[in-house]
């Protein structure tokens, strides 16, 4: 399963503001240059000596564009003292040698975004620069001596470029490359409907990263966000599924990962559309460590039965038994929170639904 997923990894994604310099026709928090609200500095400092102290291991700025975030270096300097890696996750187009020479010195990883080969990164970024911005950037961090990743966002036509992708990683000295499901939310629910993976697109990817992996060894990891059903078994854990009583004392790192902060604050589990009447709460009104403890008195249930159903429904038989475990966990919260009929099968992306 992909080591990326669920308890243990302690991760904390900060996206500190919505301003980005392109506008993304899949954007799921619908970034956009007109957009200027941003989380101030003091508040996801506290934030971040917070979560380090509740178990978090890594903090992964995304955005927007993080580069956009004027106090950038210093949130990250902050999640060093703390004690935490750090990673971001960018376009690459705003980096020049002076800002590379910055983030060299306070970012352990940076994940550059990619969408496909050149013509489609360049149409879902909505910019004929979007590619070679990337590049420039990526090779400017990288020759000041920063860490590199790439992010392939997984869609029915992009799931043809992983092959291309792992090389592209491999020969620009990449240390990672992360393939994650597009998922329907944000600008995508409009603009990029039927994009989303059909479940035989999870398991063409699943096989396209056991070759690459197997061919590329240690010269490359490949992390695919993708569950695949016969590794169910020994990660019921992971996917918080177990039906023993959680320890509600545990640090906050062992009950929720991902941890989320949004430009406005809120505090949600795994992921940004999380709904925020189901999550943590705002840093505006407490601190982390308080919107934790909050959280695991009210909400959390809710959180631990959507995870087991998802379980339940993955453990079902499927031809193509492959999920993106984000989006299962998506509905079954709609069904267990009540906002759809209790008689509703989560609607996982099935083989005959394959337009
Ligand atoms: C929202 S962007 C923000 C960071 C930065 N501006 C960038 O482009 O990398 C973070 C990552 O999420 C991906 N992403 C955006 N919308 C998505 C969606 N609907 N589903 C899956 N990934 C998405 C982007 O491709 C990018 O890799």
């Amino acid at each position: 399963m992909a080591e990326s997923i669920g308890r243990g990894v302690g991760i904390l994604h900060v996206h500190p503001t919505r301003g980005c310099n392109l506008q993304c026709v899949h954007c799921y928090s619908e970034s956009a240059p007109a957009e200027k609200l941003a989380i101030p500095l003091d508040v996801l400092q506290r934030a971040v000596v917070d979560a380090a102290a509740e178990g978090y291991k890594v903090l992964s700025v995304s955005g927007g564009e993080p580069l956009l975030y004027k106090p950038l270096s210093r949130l990250l300097a902050s999640a060093l003292d703390a004690g935490l890696s750090t990673s971001i996750v960018t376009n690459g187009m705003l980096i020049d040698r002076r800002r590379a020479a910055e983030l060299a010195r306070v970012v352990d990883l940076a994940a550059f975004s990619l969408d496909g080969r050149p013509d489609l990164h360049n149409e879902m970024r909505g910019s004929r620069h979007a590619w070679e911005g990337m590049l420039r950037g990526m090779r400017a961090l990288r020759d000041a001596g920063g860490k590199i990743g790439f992010v392939l966002t997984l869609t029915n036509r992009s799931v043809a470029d992983i092959g291309w992708a792992a090389a592209l990683a491999r020969d620009e000295g990449a240390r990672l490359l992360q393939i994650h499901p597009l998922e329907q939310s944000g600008r995508a629910v409009s603009q990029l409907r039927g994009e989303e993976p059909s479940s035989e697109t999870l398991a063409l990817a699943w096989l396209a990263k056991t070759a690459l992996q197997g061919r590329l060894g240690s010269e490359l990891e490949i992390q695919l966000d993708v569950v695949e059903a016969d590794q169910l078994s020994t990660n019921v854990c992971a996917l918080y599924a177990d039906e023993a009583e959680p320890n509600l004392n545990a640090p906050l790192a062992e009950l929720i990962s991902p941890l989320v902060i949004t430009e406005t604050a809120e505090v949600l589990p795994l992921q940004y559309d999380y709904p925020q009447s189901l999550g943590l709460g705002s840093l505006h009104n407490a601190s982390l460590k308080e919107l934790g403890r909050r959280f695991v008195q009210k909400n959390y249930s809710v959180f631990l039965r959507a995870c087991r159903r998802a379980f339940r429904e993955m453990s079902e038989p499927s031809p193509f038994p492959f999920y993106n475990w984000y989006r299962v966990v998506d509905a079954a919260l709609k069904v267990e929170s009540g906002c759809e009929p209790a008689e509703a099968r989560v609607a996982l992306p099935v083989w005959n639904n394959f337009a």
